[in-house]
């Protein structure tokens, strides 16, 4: 290795931010973020400067990239999605932000005079999205429980039945772990005799839980999507912000062929793209395999349980949705909000119960919640 020309006050600074990270990790219980990963192994493909520019499906002058690998993670995520065999396509994005954006922009493309219905509990990131591709759009209520209305949908769509409805569905809300019910929506729409319409769903944190449940609710390609995006970073755990998309495949063609016509098959958003978290995906797909998933997966269910019936035992009020490890509660006061990293919303907050949050962590986050209950006024 090279010795650096880092100056010793320097060399602090980073060693006081790897202590506060590492600090930081164990108690970080409110993001969906799985610190419980080791890639060391991967270290050394960080010599390079790799770059997977451009569509993982097609070659480029660009030796220096790792599609080969994006391509077998595509693979695997296209089986857990339930994706019609070789009618999808994807690639690997900076995360599940970037992953809607390709979704809405494919639904955008293929219904330009299209509106996006989205329920009020979707992540806060979507509106924007709407926003910088001009897309008409609509909010819809939501439940008590964080689902879409699915009344005021059918009520919404009725009045603009002469438009293509694109459907955004949470598969997992950012703050109760909703999952909007597919099934529902399509009978929503057949109802009403809407023919033409695009179902994106956003399943940042579910997309890598549900394929490993015995009964998932409806929320896949299976269930009538139009494309999905996951983070990877989450469920998964990564060191850097990743995430997969997948769509129809002759959705994307018609895209494609546009962008062709100007002289190049352009179908990411982003140019230059990262080569090395498609290696950290395919390196923790191939380590953990599918038996390791479903393990992760259920103990990850189980513990979210075990908290549910702590913090219950000390008159807290908590609750969660099938399938979900997302633990909801009432905000809890400030002190406990320094102490741990909880996300708030309004009056509720959140224990997110990723494979790093340990039975120990839990009865640690229950005891202090109970005793800054006790002596808040
Ligand atoms: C439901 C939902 N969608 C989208 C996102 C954004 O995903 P990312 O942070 O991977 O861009 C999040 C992030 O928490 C989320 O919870």
């Amino acid at each position: 290795m090279t010795p650096s020309n880092l100056s010793p006050a320097d060399r602090q600074r980073l060693d006081a931010l790897h202590e506060r990270l590492r600090a930081a990790s164990t108690r970080n219980v409110g993001y969906p973020t799985n610190q419980a990963f080791d890639y060391t192994e991967l270290f050394r493909f960080l010599e390079f400067s790799i770059n997977n520019v451009g569509d993982p499906f097609h070659s480029t002058n660009y030796r220096l990239n790792t599609m080969e690998f994006e391509r077998e993670v595509l693979a695997d995520f296209a089986r857990f999605t339930q994706a019609p065999a070789d009618e999808w396509w994807g690639y690997v994005t900076s995360g599940g932000t970037e992953g809607n954006m390709y979704g809405l922009y494919v639904a955008r493309e293929i219904y330009p005079e299209g509106i996006c219905y989205f329920s009020e509990d979707t992540h806060y990131s979507v509106a924007k999205v709407l926003r910088l591709q001009h897309t008409r759009n609509i909010m819809i209520k939501s439940q008590p429980d964080g689902q879409m209305d699915y009344a005021d949908l059918r009520e919404t769509l009725r009045i603009h039945r002469d438009v293509p409805p694109i459907i955004f569905a949470n598969i997992g809300t950012t703050m109760k772990g909703a999952v909007d019910d597919l099934a529902k929506i399509r009978e929503i729409m057949e109802d009403l005799a809407i023919g033409n319409a695009y179902i994106h769903a956003d399943a940042a944190l579910s997309g890598m839980i549900l394929p490993f449940v015995d009964q998932p609710q409806p929320w896949n390609f299976a269930h009538g999507a139009d494309s999905i995006s996951i983070s990877g970073h989450k469920m998964l755990g990564s060191p850097v912000p990743c995430g997969v998309v997948l769509a129809r495949k002759a959705n994307v063609d018609r895209i494609a062929r546009s962008i062709e016509y100007i002289g190049a098959l352009d179908t990411t958003i982003a140019g230059s793209r990262s080569a090395f978290s498609p290696l950290l995906l395919w390196y923790r797909l191939r380590t953990l395999r599918e038996a390791g998933l479903r393990d992760m997966v259920h103990k990850c269910l189980e513990n979210a349980e075990y908290a549910v019936q702590q913090l219950r035992s000390h008159g807290i009020e908590a609750w969660r949705h099938p399938n979900s490890i997302t633990v909801v509660f009432p905000k809890p006061p400030p002190a406990m909000m320094e102490r741990w990293i909880i996300a708030p919303r309004k009056n509720i907050g959140h224990l997110i119960v990723m494979q790093h949050v340990s039975r120990a962590t839990i009865d640690a986050f229950v005891s202090d919640f109970a005793a800054s209950l006790k002596s808040s006024p």
